[in-house]
């Protein structure tokens, strides 16, 4: 009998402390599972791009998923696409409208169709220098250029800095604005940029982004502006004979995030990727002139392209040239956006 109670008492013990430990190890999946709950919470923001990886756009993108990515503690996470490996430039604006992705950064001139105004910035020799850029996209006319972009589900948040465009050609140096006439040039899509070109007597095909090197290798065109950072990461050097250091026009981007997503994020998760993004612009734009600068030594130093500056002269030739597109432009978008810009 006392055996009997003996074994029965130590086998209730034993299913006890099975129980416990299942109901233990449960509760420990619990915590898994409420990972993964937290999984599926997470909100993924899908930023593709048309440049390489090691460019001011590509570095900036990553940058930024990084700073939401912790600011949040992983409730939002950006994936970054670059090099049109899900949309080309042409596709982009439809699909962040459409909300296929959800942040893009186009350059000014591939908005201006959206948004007209956006052709001021455009215009050849508007700017001084980097910190007249700075000063306009930083202030109050960078405030209601971005408001412009905010319409057809799009909403503009900052500007992204990369740098001033230089001519390249597989012909002759560019120095005169004579020397362009007759020679075919890839341009991006913008009403502005090929009329800056028209005015060279130069003819131009508006292309995407990822067809320009195989353009110029093939010698279906002869020439491109673009900036050194575009020139040297997508290997254009590689495909042209010169390169006129002109900084005739600005090349810069406007971070658009789909509205209709942007309205449906909590205003802590607005907040967090709007920290993140002020600071990623300010990185920016240091980082893109120091990575302009560094990529065009390496050009200099290892490649076979000629490299040619433009004196007084010839600068002053090419703004003359072009001073017939500021009287058009004025007509169309009116002369106080301008001027502004050239005031400040
Ligand atoms: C280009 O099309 O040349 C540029 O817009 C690429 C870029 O986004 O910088």
């Amino acid at each position: 009998m006392k055996t009997f109670i003996s074994i029965s008492l130590l086998t209730i013990v034993m299913l006890i402390s099975w129980i416990s430990t299942d109901t233990l190890n449960h509760s420990k999946n619990r915590v898994q599972d409420d990972e993964q709950t937290g999984l599926r919470d997470q909100i993924v923001i899908r930023f593709s791009h048309v440049v390489a990886e090691n460019t001011p756009k590509g570095l900036a993108a990553q940058k930024f998923a990084q700073l939401v990515e912790s600011e949040s503690n992983g409730k939002v996470k950006v994936e970054v696409y670059p090099n049109s490996i899900l949309y080309s430039d042409g596709e982009e604006v439809d699909a962040l409208v459409n909300g296929d992705i959800q942040m893009i950064a186009p350059t000014f001139s591939k908005m201006t169709e959206y948004a007209p105004k956006w052709k001021v910035l455009d215009l050849p020799f508007l700017f001084e220098n980097d910190e007249h850029v700075e000063r306009v996209f930083n202030g109050k006319i960078g405030k209601d250029l971005l408001q412009k972009l905010d319409h057809k589900n799009m909403l503009g948040l900052t500007f992204w800095s990369n740098g001033f465009k230089q001519m390249t050609s597989n012909e002759r140096p560019l120095l005169n604005p004579e020397d362009f006439q007759g020679l075919h040039f890839r341009v991006m899509p913008g009403t502005v940029i090929q009329r800056q070109f028209a005015l060279l007597n130069a003819k131009t095909t508006a292309q995407p982004f990822n067809n320009v090197y195989r353009s110029l290798e093939l010698h279906e065109l002869d020439g491109q502006e673009n900036t050194i950072s575009n020139i040297y990461s997508k290997g254009l050097y590689k495909v042209q004979s010169h390169l006129t250091l002109s900084n005739h026009a600005y090349l810069g981007y406007a971070v658009i995030i789909n509205k209709q997503f942007w309205g449906k994020l909590t205003p802590t998760q607005q907040n967090q990727i709007n920290s993140a993004l002020s600071e990623t612009t300010k990185w920016i734009q240091e980082e893109a002139k120091k990575m302009n600068e560094q990529q065009f030594e390496e050009i200099q130093q290892n490649s076979s392209l000629q490299l040619h500056t433009l004196n007084k002269e010839q600068q002053k030739a090419w703004k003359d040239r072009f001073a017939p597109l500021y009287q058009e432009l004025k007509a169309e978008i009116g002369s106080t956006q301008i001027q502004s810009i050239l005031n400040e």
